[in-house]
């Protein structure tokens, strides 16, 4: 039996639980130049002195045209560097293991930061929408490579792909908004050309001991593709793959009946057991007792709890030592961190 505390070692760097801090952007912490302030570097040193094994920093926007807000942190040039080394250095004094996420948003690129979204495909419901040329792709591509370079520069032990969610990677996987007729386009290993260039580029550049995980889309548009994508994934040299969605609501896999948690937990457990890969598994696992269930049963070798460590940043540590949690609210229609982590009602109880 896996314990949550049982440490495990991947390219020759190990990690002291199976509890991961997943990416969660501060909404309004940065400003308009990306740059880190001590509000992120508060929060993440909050968030690592908490416990977690592994801190995957938040979507950090590799192109300033490709962000999804104007406050998003950047990583898009060299003067990104300092700050977040600031982060990392905060991350890894607890023994925690950092790594951070490449963003470029695609489709899903707000006004308020471009006039237009590129993407794979224009789409016709979408008229700022604008298909990427080749040259466009090609500058992209150096764009991810050249972040992972500068997280490497700023103390990062590796870097997380963001391939789901709807964005921009996401939007190469998937066929339904894929629709290019060029190298970029058409099969699955087609439409994966742009990950597993840059996947090969940061490997050259940062080397083999240098993790690579990917945030994918389970259903991109069927858990069946995503299973396809994972493998393919596995090949092009990914240490580490964390299943989300992809930002789809259709078709979605339906769950065995007797099965506690939701779909998206499900694809990451039967994604995990079709590839040799670590997998990280995430997305309403809630509770401490859900949260061992997983991990001591082998279903996935990590979990990751966004919200309940928002809500109580020292949530691994009072897991692990079997002491009460203070409680996400699960507040509705969405989390209050959306709009300002000053409104999030555990925190306020955890302050007062
Ligand atoms: C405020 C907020 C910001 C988020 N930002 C990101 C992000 O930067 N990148 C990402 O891949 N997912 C992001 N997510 C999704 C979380 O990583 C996680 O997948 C989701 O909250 C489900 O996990 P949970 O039920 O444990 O909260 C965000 C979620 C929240 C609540």
């Amino acid at each position: 039996m896996t314990a949550l505390s049982s440490e495990i070692k991947i390219k020759g760097l190990t990690i002291k639980n199976r509890i991961v801090f997943p990416p969660v952007v501060c909404f309004h912490y940065a400003g308009d130049d990306g740059m880190v302030t001590d509000r992120n570097v508060e929060h993440y040193s909050l968030r690592a002195a908490g416990g977690a094994g592994l801190i995957i920093v938040e979507a950090t926007a590799v192109m300033k045209e490709g962000r999804l807000a104007p406050f998003q942190l950047g990583i898009w040039s060299d003067d990104h560097i300092h700050g977040l080394n600031r982060i990392s250095r905060a991350i890894k004094m607890q023994n925690a293991v950092a790594m951070i996420q490449l963003h470029h948003a695609g489709l899903l690129t707000p006004e308020s930061v471009s006039p237009f979204a590129k993407a794979p495909s224009a789409l016709e419901e979408n008229p700022r929408s604008r298909g990427l040329t080749i040259q466009e792709i090609e500058h992209i591509r150096l764009s991810f490579i050249a972040g992972a370079i500068h997280a490497q520069k700023a103390g990062f032990d590796g870097v997380e792909l963001h391939g789901a969610h709807g964005y921009l990677l996401n939007e190469f996987a998937t066929s339904v908004l894929n629709k290019r007729e060029d190298e970029y386009g058409g099969d699955l290993h087609k439409r994966l050309k742009l990950a597993r260039e840059i996947i090969q580029g940061i490997r050259k550049h940062c080397g083999d001991g240098f993790l690579i995980g990917f945030r994918m889309g389970a259903n991109s548009p069927l858990l069946e593709d995503g299973i396809l994508i994972a493998k393919e994934l596995e090949k092009y040299g990914v240490n580490i793959l964390h299943v989300s969605h992809g930002g789809n609501l259709q078709n979605l896999p339906r769950t065995p009946k007797e099965f506690d948690f939701n779909w998206i937990v499900y694809s990451g457990i039967t994604i995990k057991s079709q590839v040799n890969i670590p997998v990280i598994a995430v997305n309403e696992i809630k509770t401490p007792e859900r949260a061992k269930w997983l991990i001591e049963n082998d279903q996935v070798d990590f979990v990751a709890l966004a919200r309940p460590q928002l809500a109580d940043p020292s949530w691994a540590n009072h897991v692990l030592n079997d002491q009460p949690v203070n409680t996400c609210s699960s507040c509705k229609p969405k989390c209050r961190w959306y709009e300002d982590s000053n409104l999030c009602p555990a925190m306020k109880r955890l302050v007062s």
